[in-house]
């Protein structure tokens, strides 16, 4: 199609989905037409300018811009006026948006934190807010979301994101152990209301543990960036002190802001000490007496999360409480067969098929059938995962709700089969 003799002034866009399904296989995606007969499937998609509408600023003024891009467009064809762009400079592509790592530097055991230089087209970030970061492994393209450890302060313009390992996990041991300076990767907008209000509330609480300080880190070196650390209480848990991810530096942090208490809690068992084993919320009350009277930020394991949200609600002040889950919240409901719970999904655009069952999110039943499946979160908060449906019913796993319309935009890592469907991958 790229080679079309017939005449043209503008790229086309006929992008199948938004970052962060935008893949190396887009370039076939990205179909050459003649004036005027523009096809989109994509509202992110300057029809003017054949950009990305979000980086559409690029171009000088929407005439000459124009022009500029179809007179590069033209000489460069077959290849795009971006691959040429690519070779200069990866960082360089309106194709999506890019980060170069620029080192890996080890925090714990079974943590680095990795310096990204975000190219042209990062938008920023505000602290305690997520960026969705897209990783060849072994040839494969794989989306996960990483928690900005970074301030937005951060003077050099590069950006941080801490990844702990998941044993047997697709990509995070890959981030911890085998990836190298200089790797570009794919990087989604900063995003996320996982934030510190402004103005600032006078007493804070960050509840936290294991990967969990991420996203409070972020904020606490965005808060002495400023000099303006209020009255704050960071109780944090990790198996020892090694473990504690930043832990000399939010040590370093307590001695220097005397309004950050931080209380470090070491879980690995020692039978009859009472500062060691999971933390309950009895105990949180002894730590943190004015715990009910300040404004929360929890992020950590699942039950952890789980308690502190029973605890806040039973105490009738849910809304201070703000929560970041790494994990999706418990399906609401189990696989099983019978009507809504599964059956044969196709994959009309790839003409892929698969068997699934009642409890298994659509995200799994592609990519384990080798379909390009577009993600993000995996938790169903950053929409990236969003399909249409071609028929069938699916079922909402966090809810247990049965729904499905032909033409619905569904999330697939959220969506079970309730019984036959098509969907438009
Ligand atoms: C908003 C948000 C922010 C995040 N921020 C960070 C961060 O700052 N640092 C960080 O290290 N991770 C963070 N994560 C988790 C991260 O996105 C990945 O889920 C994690 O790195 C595991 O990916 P994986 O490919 O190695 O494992 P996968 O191949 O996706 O999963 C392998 C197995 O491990 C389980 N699993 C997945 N994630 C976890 C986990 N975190 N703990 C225990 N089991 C898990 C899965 O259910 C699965 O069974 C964040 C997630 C979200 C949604
Ligand atoms: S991947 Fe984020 S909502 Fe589905």
């Amino acid at each position: 199609m790229l080679g079309t003799e017939a005449p043209r002034d503008i790229l086309i866009v006929d992008r199948k989905a938004e970052y962060p399904a935008e893949t190396d296989v887009d370039k076939v995606m990205w179909v050459a037409m003649p004036r005027k007969t523009v096809s989109m499937t994509s509202l992110s998609v300057d029809v003017s300018t054949g950009i990305d509408a979000e980086n559409a600023e690029r171009i000088p003024s929407p005439s000459i811009g124009r022009r500029l891009f179809a007179l590069a467009s033209w000489l460069t064809t077959p290849l795009l006026p971006d691959d040429y762009l690519e070779l200069v400079d990866p960082l360089w592509s309106s194709r999506g948006l890019r980060g170069r790592v620029e080192a890996v530097r080890p925090e714990t055991g079974d943590a680095v934190t990795l310096v990204i230089r975000p190219g042209p087209g990062w938008n920023g970030h505000q602290a305690g807010q997520y960026v969705p970061v897209g990783v060849d492994v072994d040839g494969v393209r794989h989306w996960r979301t990483y928690s900005l450890t970074s301030a937005p302060e951060h003077p050099d313009g590069c950006i941080t994101v801490t990844v702990k390992v998941v044993p047997g996990g697709g990509v995070s041991p890959y981030l911890a152990h085998r990836i190298r300076a200089g790797t570009v990767l794919r990087l989604g907008p900063a995003q996320g209301r996982f934030v510190l209000p402004r103005p600032l509330v006078s007493r804070l609480l960050f509840l936290t543990a294991g990967s969990g300080i991420t996203p409070v880190m972020g904020m606490l070196r965005s808060l002495a960036a400023r000099g303006e650390m209020p009255d704050a209480v960071l109780v944090h848990c990790a198996p020892t002190a090694d473990d504690v991810i930043f832990g000399a530096e939010l040590r370093g942090l307590a001695v220097r802001f005397p309004s950050l208490r931080l209380y470090e809690r070491h879980t690995r068992v020692d039978a009859g000490d009472p500062h060691r084993g999971r933390l309950t919320m009895a105990q949180l009350s002894i730590i943190c007496p004015d715990h009910a009277e300040r404004e929360v930020w929890a992020c950590g394991p699942r039950a952890m999360l789980d308690d502190a949200e029973a605890h806040w609600r039973h105490a009738g002040i849910a809304g201070r409480l703000h929560v970041e889950r790494f994990h999706p919240v418990r399906p609401a409901v189990v696989s099983g067969g019978g009507a809504g719970g599964g059956g044969r999904v196709r994959f009309v655009g790839s003409g892929r098929e698969a068997d699934a069952d009642g409890g298994t999110p659509l995200l799994t039943v592609g990519e384990a059938a080798g379909v390009l499946m577009p993600s993000g979160c995996r938790m169903g908060i950053c929409h990236s995962c969003v399909t249409p449906l071609v028929s069938g019913r699916v079922r909402d796993l966090r809810t247990g709700r049965e729904h499905g319309d032909e033409g619905e935009l569904i999330q697939t890592c959220v969506s079970a089969a309730a019984g036959d469907v098509e969907i438009d991958l």
